[in-house]
């Protein structure tokens, strides 16, 4: 196993992991889906998930990854059997999956962040009917997510040290400091305040199961857990090292991201007079608008600035997505790494088309309305689907550890490198939250959200 590639050390695994974690779920996703769930009650319960399920869950795949050494397919094989390899299959499916969305939606702020910079896109009036007209535009949406997935699969081919590392070495500290910049900035525009009171103070009548669920589904994938991308960057880790405290960082961290982006984001949303609950054009739709009304110069700074960082932060999860596959097909095929790399980039660059065309570009209508999905579009279906697998597979993989692996042997896992552990508070609610919360928990959520997706749970119960 020694040529498979490991981490240098611990903090080139927390920042990997950090790097993965932290993405557009953080800075795209996270500020709209809070927006649309009244603020700060969607913080509150999306803190009480990260805290009670997710980071329990997170500690179990990375102990998993690093006991086995080996892809997601590879580890639950030999610790559960060729049955539950399956779980390995179906996560690293979901990577695929994930990644095809993920890389049209990475193309769109790429572009973004070129015309902003150094192109004329801050020139438009109306910013909501550009965003409509740009993601229609095929013949450039094309290239930018053509070019995303090129510096992907670049970095990937690199391997784990000379690549993922090194790379997220780069880009996280600068996401940290380009954030920080833009929170100070957007503090001190007038009005700001309320924006900080809508994200800040929790009016609790604002929590529906809508709410619930969103918050959820929005922790799993924050935090690229339940499709294996944990069991794989784990593998890399070294034995002396401590996988509980490095998994409260790298929990801690993503949290801190999403929350931050918020509070970057709400100031200049209510700043600008703007609403909040607009949905997944936020970013793209009102922030351009709020950057051109800074002028010419400041716009572009600013703007390009907040569109490079979410470029950064799209890049470093790309890259433990394409990994997912990518480690299955080098450890279990014995293919070399390059190759695999950019076969894969391109099979999933063709398979993210369908969402790229989806919506509403002439031609493939039939793709923006989904009769069989409420009328939604095609990219929002796999969005929605791969969510689903996240939580699905979470679940799934606490019942592997309570019933296949067994908790002792994941304690065991845990204590390698920790002398504390073991008696610990700490260890005890672990493994608590997996053999309990997680299987009940997300067993129920999971069949919810599935009837909420396909048919609406207000119009079922
Ligand atoms: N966590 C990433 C984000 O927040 C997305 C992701 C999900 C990455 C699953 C890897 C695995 O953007």
């Amino acid at each position: 196993m020694s040529n498979r590639g490991n981490f240098s050390g611990r903090l080139g695994f927390i920042l990997a992991a950090a790097g993965s974690a932290v993405g557009l779920g953080n800075i795209w996703r996270f500020p709209y889906l809070a927006g649309q769930n009244g603020g700060a009650a969607f913080l509150f319960i999306y803190m009480v998930f990260i805290f009670l399920l997710c980071f329990p869950v997170m500690v179990g795949e990375i102990a998993i990854g690093r006991k086995v050494g080996s892809d997601a397919y590879g580890s639950y094989r030999t610790l559960g059997g060729k049955r539950w390899g399956f779980l390995g299959i179906f996560g690293i499916l979901a990577g695929i999956f994930i990644l095809s969305f993920y890389n049209v939606v990475a193309g769109w702020a790429f572009g973004y962040f070129l015309e902003i910079s150094f192109g004329d896109l801050l020139n438009h009036q109306d910013f909501g009917a550009f965003f409509g007209s740009y993601v229609n535009d095929v013949s450039d949406n094309l290239w930018f997510s053509l070019g995303f997935m090129v510096i992907t699969a670049v970095i990937v081919s690199q391997g784990v040290q000379k690549g993922i590392e090194a790379a997220n070495k780069i880009m996280m500290p600068s996401l940290y400091v380009i954030l920080i910049c833009l929170i100070v900035y957007s503090l001190t525009l007038p009005n700001a305040m309320a924006g900080v009171k809508f994200y800040l103070i929790p009016d609790l009548s604002e929590i529906k199961a809508q709410t619930i669920f969103d918050a959820l589904r929005q922790a799993f994938f924050s935090l690229s857990l339940g499709m294996g991308a944990l069991i794989t960057y784990g593998s890399y880790v070294k034995k002396d090292q401590k996988i509980v405290s490095s998994a409260a960082i790298i929990s801690a961290a993503d949290t801190m991201v999403a929350f931050l982006s918020g509070l970057m984001i709400f100031p200049l949303v209510f700043s600008a007079g703007q609403s909040p609950t607009e949905g997944p054009p936020l970013v793209f739709m009102i922030l351009p608008q709020i950057f051109h009304d800074m002028g010419p110069i400041l716009g572009r700074i600013v703007g390009g600035s907040f569109f490079l960082l979410l470029c950064f932060a799209a890049l470093t999860s790309t890259v433990s997505l394409l990994e997912v596959p990518a480690a299955f097909l080098v450890d279990q095929k014995k293919f070399p790494r390059k190759p695999v790399v950019w076969a894969l980039a391109l099979l999933v660059f063709i398979l993210g088309l369908p969402s790229m065309v989806s919506q509403g570009m002439a031609g493939f209508e039939f793709l923006n309305k989904l009769p069989f999905y409420q009328g939604r579009d095609f990219l929002t279906f796999v969005s929605d689907m791969c969510d689903i697998s996240l939580t699905v597979g979470g679940c799934l993989m606490c019942i592997f550890i309570t019933y296949r692996w067994k908790i002792e042997n994941m304690n065991t896992e845990l204590k390698i490198g920790d002398d504390t552990y073991m008696g610990s508070l700490t260890q005890r609610y672990i493994s608590f939250a997996i053999q309990y919360i997680g299987p009940i928990l997300l067993s129920i959520l999971s069949v919810l959200v599935i009837i909420d997706k396909f048919f609406g749970i207000e119009k079922v119960f």
